[in-house]
């Protein structure tokens, strides 16, 4: 079922947008009310009707490729600039992707009674990730979360809404139709987007260091056997 998407968001995230208006968003870093920009991306929105589709094509991210870039497409992320509610994205495959740290109000809010009934998955039973990914909090580590950040419903990038004094649960808001998903990439009924944000192969190297890329806890995953991407 992934594959024809695949195909097309590969495509669609090549460094020709077809239709480009460009937009600058800021990558958020989000102790609470505090954002900072770590890295700018430029968005290339190629939309039809009234941004109905809309394709994000980033440019530059952080990240740095493993040791063995030659052979493999691993990146590795420093988790210590991180501060707890913060968030940076990276490039890998060609996608966006979240790496955030959950500080201990998110992680409860994950847990939150009556959260479950508002979402869609939210045991991640939809192969949406890696199976050491396939828990309450959607990580290896509850404390981090990797998350590929484009909306399961068309494409778009979530907006990461850090935790506030009013609200310290953290969580992501797609600007195109309004889809909603949880610190944990969970979608919320109600809204477009019909799955989860997937979650790449990761690895943890040491409590400050991920590979995104290969999965320790589930060597034969492969992204391409998602649900939807
Ligand atoms: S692309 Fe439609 S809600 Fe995200």
């Amino acid at each position: 079922m992934i594959g024809g998407l695949l195909s097309k968001r590969e495509t669609m995230t090549s460094d020709q947008p077809s239709s480009p208006s460009e937009t600058e968003i800021s990558v958020v870093e989000s102790a609470p009310k505090r954002r900072d920009v770590l890295a700018s991306v430029t968005v290339g929105l190629g939309c039809a009707g009234a941004c109905a589709l809309a394709y994000p094509f980033l440019d530059s991210l952080n990240g740095t490729r493993g040791e063995n870039a030659a052979e493999d497409d691993t990146i590795e992320v420093d988790l210590s600039a991180i501060a707890p509610g913060q968030q940076v994205i990276v490039k890998w495959r060609g996608w966006p992707v979240f790496v955030q740290r959950r500080t201990p109000d998110m992680l409860a809010a994950l847990r939150a009674p009556g959260l479950d009934q508002r979402l869609r998955d939210p045991a991640s039973t939809i192969m949406q990730q890696p199976k050491d990914a396939a828990n309450w909090h959607r990580s290896v580590v509850p404390e981090i979360g990797v998350y590929v950040g484009i909306c399961t419903h068309l494409g778009c990038v979530p907006n990461y809404d850090p935790p506030s004094t009013a609200d310290t649960s953290g969580h992501y808001a797609c600007p195109c139709h309004g889809s909603q998903f949880d610190a944990a990439g969970r979608a919320f009924k109600d809204a477009p987007a019909p799955y989860n944000l997937p979650v790449p192969p990761v690895t943890m190297l040491t409590p400050n260091r991920v590979q995104i890329g290969k999965s320790k806890g589930d060597p034969g995953f492969d992204i391409a056997n998602i649900q939807q991407i």
